[in-house]
């Protein structure tokens, strides 16, 4: 029989690229969002992408105890994947109990509804903020969390903790964390995409709103750290690549092959690349000059963070496979997409 996947948060960003290779893997699967932070335009591309015009969507507050009880009920879920958080650091910092009250409880109210149902697999997306400026570099799974350095990478650490404890003390969850690096990109049908509102924080989105005039000038945040370069490393991960992922940890929890009832991965490519790199490789791939201007530091940003994805190489059977010109190329068409361009 066909499972069935519930991706909370589906129609956004990352949500939007699981829902479309889930679906070409062979589930069945539900998408629930608020909207609070997207529009239906990735939902629709979803739809174009699979040829589906049938998947089920719920506009759905998981804060909302009731509402989160009510999709369970009325559902055959066999695992969720819970996507559906706020994520803008800066704003965290201002706003800590928007952040603490939206990200913990819907969380909490999934886990709680999903286990009242017999739905005992339970997916978290969390990011790789939990290792702050580590020790050691890349980090594996071991390298020890660091205290977050915002109330949003908290709740992702707290979110990591509630599911663990959860799998400890319920003997039927079975639970994993992904733990994803810096994901960019779009899908190559250029269908779906990153929709920031307003300023983007993020790097490649503001490198495309440049590009395509949208913004004046990308402020490159401090060329003088100690790497290669002077600018940040990251471990920057396909989208898609990064939704395979998930396709790869669902069906290890749906085919009874977890290890542990609680299993954490690292989600990215195990290649740093600096934000310099990446904006000399966004201009080659697409043959164009982008204005940017180096600029003091960002407050909060660390030096340099990349995985070490062997556990998920060797457990999930997954490996990050897209080159970052075509990764790079895909952002730029889907910039161009949201332009009518
Ligand atoms: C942040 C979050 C991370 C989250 C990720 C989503 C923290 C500390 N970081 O990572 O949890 O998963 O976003 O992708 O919680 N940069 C510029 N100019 C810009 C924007 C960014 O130079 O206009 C630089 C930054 O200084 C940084 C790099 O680009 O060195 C990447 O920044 P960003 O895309 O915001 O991601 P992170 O801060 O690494």
């Amino acid at each position: 029989m066909r499972k069935c996947v519930l991706v909370s948060g589906g129609a956004g960003f990352i949500g939007s690229h699981v829902t479309v290779e889930l679906i070409e893997a062979g589930y069945d699967v539900i998408v629930a969002d608020n909207m609070s932070n997207c529009d239906l335009t990735c939902f629709e591309g979803v739809k174009k992408i699979t040829g589906k015009d049938d998947i089920p969507f719920f506009k759905i507050d998981f804060t909302d105890p009731v509402a989160a009880e009510l999709l369970f009920s009325t559902n055959e879920i066999d695992a969720v994947i819970h996507f559906a958080a706020f994520k803008a650091v800066g704003e965290s910092v201002n706003e800590p109990l928007k952040y603490y009250k939206n990200n913990l409880s819907s969380f909490m109210n999934v886990i709680e509804s999903a286990r009242a149902h017999g739905c005992d697999n339970i997916l978290f997306s969390s990011s790789a903020t939990v290792y702050g400026e580590p020790e050691e570099l890349p980090v594996t799974e071991d390298t020890p969390r660091q205290p977050a350095t915002s109330p949003y990478g908290n709740t992702k650490t707290m979110c990591e903790d509630i599911l663990r404890d959860c799998v400890k003390a319920y003997p039927e969850i079975k639970g994993i964390a992904l733990r994803y690096f810096n994901p960019i990109g779009a899908h190559p049908s250029a269908l779906i995409g990153e929709l920031p509102r307003g300023v983007p924080n993020n790097l490649v989105p503001f490198i495309t709103q440049t590009a395509i005039g949208k913004r004046e000038c990308l402020s490159v945040f401090g060329d003088d750290y100690p790497t290669p370069d002077g600018t940040c490393l990251r471990d920057f991960i396909d989208v898609v690549d990064l939704a395979k992922a998930h396709v790869f940890a669902v069906r290890r929890m749906l085919e009874g092959k977890m290890k542990k009832d609680y299993e954490i991965y690292n989600i990215g490519t195990g290649t740093p690349l600096s934000v310099m790199e990446l904006i000399k490789g966004f201009e080659k791939a697409n043959n164009l000059k982008l204005n940017y201007k180096i600029a003091p530091r960002r407050t909060g940003d660390i030096s340099a963070l990349w995985a070490d994805p062997t556990l998920a190489n060797r457990e999930l059977g997954w490996k990050a496979e897209r080159k970052t010109e075509d990764t790079l190329a895909a952002a730029w068409a889907w910039e161009k997409h949201l332009a009518g361009k």
